[in-house]
Order: structure tokens, then C-alpha cells, then sequence
């Protein structure tokens, strides 16, 4: 049990982002009601998730997005729902989205936060009913309020992020986020509408015996991919993958266990994207205790270059990170 905690079942999601308000001292309450949007709009989409399969949302939407991928229905439905939660509340300036070619400046006069975000994570489990995501990364802008987004104010690494959370919409739905003091898991009560504080303070096991990596790319990895996952083998640890990174990052934090994407000859950044991707499952990672590399940097560390820059991404139990470390860097 997480004893000493000062809340208990029962706590809604706005009342726990309300009494956390004085881990900001000085702070006008925006950032508090830019997450309150947030999950307003994880509602919706929740709700547009439960219905896909009868209101002819499911399969594709007809067009491909920047990443070269062709879109879903649902990414576009819940990519317009974010769009719309975040211009609407005036907390934030700009956004970067997996499908959108290029930054939104909102031309909002008082925003002091940028958004970057996945709206929806998992595309390829939209039509056979497997759990899908959201995630999230919010940044301060850098330049004065109020003139125009400048690259500095997009351009931040991982380590800048002020806030980072994610949407599970699966067996249950749940937003986990952190805001630099942890990190707190609430599940949606359909019935009620409300999401409650149900995983208070998670930390992640040290050490775990999951490893989550699509194998169909082996004949592409490096050696020390190989190594490492012949290792996992010999360990007799258990394959998980689900092709929803969302679900795959939150069984490993909860339960212990390694997520990677690693380089391939095809692609050597890997396929994940760094600023709405990579980043605020790093942010969460370490604040629940666990670790996140590209394999020779630390991803929070990472200067990004461009919006939709990938990376490779090995994320999960310190010590498991630590020991696919040792594998990736020697030469065979
Ligand atoms: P998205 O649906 O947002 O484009 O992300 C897809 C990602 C991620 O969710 C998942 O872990 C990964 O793609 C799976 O890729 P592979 O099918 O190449 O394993
Ligand atoms: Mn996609
Ligand atoms: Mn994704
Ligand atoms: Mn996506």
C-alpha cells in the first residue's frame, strides 16, 4: 500500500490537480486548467473510442499524414478533438502534432505553454479493438508572450518539459501524467464521467522480467539488439508486444519490464518520434524511477533538430535499460 498519502479513493482528478496547485507557488493556475482541458478532451475521445466500431469511425480516413502513414479515421477524429481542448482554453500558444505537417502558432495573446502531442497512439489497433493512447508533452515557451512562436520555443529538449502525461484507453481508460513530482495514475468512471486518483505515486520496479520489442525486425537490428534480446531469452523472460506504445509503456512501468525501437538498417532513428513520443514517456519514466536512452544518450537530453525527428527508444526498469546498455555497446 502507498500509505501516507494525503489522499484517498475518492479523489477526482480535479480536485487532486487542485491541491497540488502549491507545488507551484508562484503560479497563476494555468498550467492546472490546461490539464483540466486535456482530460476533457481524453473524454471525448474516449468516448468516440468506445463507439468506433458502430458509428463508422473505424478504418482509414483516405489521406497520409507527414509521417508517410496513412491516417485513421480516428487520428484525424481525435487529432481535431486535442486541436480544439487546447486552442480553446487560452493556456496555450502552439501545438505540434504527429498529423499536423507543421507547428500550430495559435496566435493566442496570453499562452505561455506548448503543446506537443500524439493524439492518438496505436492506429494500427484502432479496428481490432486493442488498446490505443494518447500522448502528451507540455513545455513554457520561451520567448515573451504574446509575439510570434519562435523556434527556441518548439526546439526544447526533453528535460524542459514542465508536465508529460498519457491516455490509456484499454481495459479500463486512465490518464497518468506527472508534473515533475511524480507520477499519478486516475481511472475513468464511465458512469460518472470522472477520473480518480487510483495509482497515487507510482514507482516503477527496479527490475523487471518483460521485454517488448517487435521481432519481426531482428534481421535488421544491430548485434547488440540481438545479443541483448537472445539474452532476454536465456533469462527466460516473457515477450510482450502490443503495438500500442501507450499500453506497452504502461504494463512495463507498472509490472517491470524493458519497451524497445530500435534502430533498423531502414530506419536508423527508429520509428518513434522524439518530441511527442520519446519525451513524455521519458518524463514520466524518471519520475516514477525508471530510465529512458536512445541507446547512447539520455532522451531528455536530446537538442531536437526538426518537428518530426525519430529516435531510437529503450525505455523501462532502471536496471534492465542499464544491462541492454551493456549489450548495445560492445562491438559483437
Ligand atoms: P502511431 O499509431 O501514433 O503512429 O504510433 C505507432 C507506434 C507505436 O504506438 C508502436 O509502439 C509502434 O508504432 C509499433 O510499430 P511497429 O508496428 O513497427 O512495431
Ligand atoms: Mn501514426
Ligand atoms: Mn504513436
Ligand atoms: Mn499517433
Amino acid at each position: 500500500d502507498q500509505s501516507g498519502m494525503a489522499y484517498s479513493v475518492g479523489t477526482t482528478l480535479d480536485r487532486f490537480i487542485k491541491s497540488k496547485q502549491s507545488d507551484f507557488p508562484f503560479a497563476s493556475g494555468e498550467l492546472s486548467q490546461l490539464l483540466r482541458d486535456i482530460a476533457l478532451a481524453a473524454k471525448i475521445v474516449n468516448r468516440e473510442t468506445n463507439r468506433a466500431g458502430l458509428a463508422n469511425i473505424g478504418g482509414a480516413f483516405g489521406q497520409t499524414n507527414v509521417q508517410g502513414e496513412e491516417q485513421q479515421k480516428l487520428d484525424v477524429i481525435a487529432n481535431i478533438r486535442f486541436m480544439r481542448a487546447l486552442s480553446k482554453g487560452g493556456e496555450v500558444c502552439a501545438i505540434v502534432s504527429e498529423e499536423e505537417d507543421s507547428v500550430i502558432d495559435l496566435q493566442n495573446g496570453s499562452g505561455k505553454y506548448v503543446v506537443a502531442i500524439d493524439p492518438l497512439d496505436g492506429s494500427s489497433n484502432i479496428d481490432v479493438n486493442i488498446s490505443i493512447g494518447t500522448i502528451f508533452s507540455i513545455y513554457r515557451r520561451k520567448t515573451p508572450v504574446g509575439s510570434p512562436i519562435q523556434e527556441e520555443d518548439i526546439m526544447q529538449p526533453g528535460k524542459e518539459q514542465v508536465a508529460a502525461g498519457y491516455v490509456l484507453y484499454g481495459s479500463s481508460t486512465m490518464l497518468v501524467y506527472t508534473t515533475g513530482f511524480g507520477v499519478n495514475g486516475f481511472t475513468y468512471e464511465n458512469s460518472l464521467g470522472e477520473f480518480f486518483l487510483s495509482h497515487p505515486a507510482i514507482q516503477a520496479p527496479k527490475d523487471g522480467k518483460i521485454y517488448s520489442i517487435n521481432e519481426g525486425s531482428e534481421l535488421e537490428w544491430a548485434p547488440g539488439v540481438k545479443n541483448y534480446v537472445d539474452y532476454c531469452k536465456r533469462s527466460q523472460y516473457s515477450a510482450r508486444y502490443i503495438g500500442s506504445l501507450v499500453a506497452d509503456f504502461h504494463r512495463n512501468l507498472l509490472k517491470g519490464g524493458i519497451y524497445a525501437y530500435p534502430s533498423t538498417q531502414k530506419n536508423p532513428n527508429g520509428k518513434l518520434r522524439l518530441l511527442y513520443e520519446a519525451n513524455a514517456l521519458a518524463f514520466i519514466a524518471e519520475q516514477a524511477g525508471a530510465k529512458a536512452t536512445n541507446g547512447t544518450q539520455r532522451i531528455l537530453d536530446i537538442q531536437p533538430e526538426t518537428l518530426h525527428q525519430r529516435t531510437p527508444l529503450w525505455i523501462g526498469s532502471e536496471k534492465m535499460v542499464n544491462e541492454a546498455m551493456g549489450f548495445l555497446s560492445k562491438k559483437r
